[in-house]
């Protein structure tokens, strides 16, 4: 099959086979992720990951454009997701449009997530009223880190818990396609999952989310600076990196590099 997952097809994985998401930002990572998940994610995770950043905040409409592009570029199967930034859509559902709009038309992407509960569902259904597929965002929420004081779990009590619950039931209803549950109690995120009618995809969440997404570079450990709970690492290309860097600077000190193979019209020295 040729044609990109669409976000039909994703709302009709719902109890059925468990959705696969990844981050990508780059397109050589879009290439290699594509053949194996069902939907690539453009997170403004990319913020603290590829820039060094300590938040999502400072994260840009232009800096999701670029990124986006290249992650469709790269992609040929996978549904394409973008991430709208602090500040691209917070403000009113027109402003949430001309930002959305802008990263389907300049990036080729066929949708657009946002963090956010009920204060956010009429912006949800706006854009989905006008042809813009969203992908909600409940629970730790990072671009709310300055309010929530914080990156922890939610839902530990009942009264968060009934909130987080109550932002999962406004989002889906408003017309997301797809719920993303992020650090929430399993027991919240297994009820949220039985209670909105589109998947829920889980991160420190739970199994029985209809689909799980992670950042690639914490699975691969790329992003070693810390590793959160709900990381599973499935390989250390940070140390390989390391250790390839190491080699080769080796080689140039020691000159066994370039050899005859690397370089042109060698030149025949005495042994
Ligand atoms: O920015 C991101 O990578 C995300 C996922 C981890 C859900 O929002
Ligand atoms: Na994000």
């Amino acid at each position: 099959k040729s044609a990109r997952v669409s976000v039909p097809d994703l709302v009709a994985r719902k109890g059925q086979e468990p959705i696969v998401c990844l981050t990508a930002y780059t397109a050589p990572m879009a290439r290699m992720l594509d053949a194996h998940v069902d939907l690539l994610l453009v997170g403004d995770s990319l913020g603290m990951v590829l820039y060094g950043l300590d938040s999502t905040i400072p994260v840009t409409l232009d800096m999701m454009v670029q990124h986006g592009a290249a992650v469709c570029r790269g992609s040929k199967q996978a549904l394409v997701v973008v991430d709208m930034p602090f500040g691209s859509y917070q403000e009113s559902p027109a402003q949430a449009f001309a930002s959305a709009a802008r990263l389907m038309k300049e990036t080729g992407c066929q949708a657009v997530k946002l963090e956010g509960g009920r204060a956010m569902a009429p912006t949800v259904e706006f854009l989905v009223a006008r042809g813009i597929p969203v992908m909600g965002h409940i629970g730790l929420m990072p671009q709310s880190v300055n309010t929530m004081g914080g990156y922890r779990a939610r839902g530990r009590g009942d009264s968060e818990a009934a909130s987080v619950m109550n932002d999962a039931i406004a989002i889906a209803e408003a017309g997301a396609f797809s719920i993303v549950v992020e650090g929430v109690m399993e027991q919240l995120a297994e009820a949220i999952t039985n209670r909105v009618t589109v998947p829920t995809i889980g991160i420190g969440a739970s199994a029985s989310c209809d689909g799980q997404v992670l950042v690639s570079e914490d699975i691969l450990g790329l992003f070693a600076e810390f590793k959160p709970r709900f990381v599973k690492r499935y390989a250390e290309l940070g140390s390989e990196i390391e250790d390839a860097a190491a080699r080769y600077a080796a080689d140039v000190r020691a000159r066994r590099f370039p050899g005859p193979d690397n370089i042109f019209g060698a030149v025949k020295r005495p042994a």
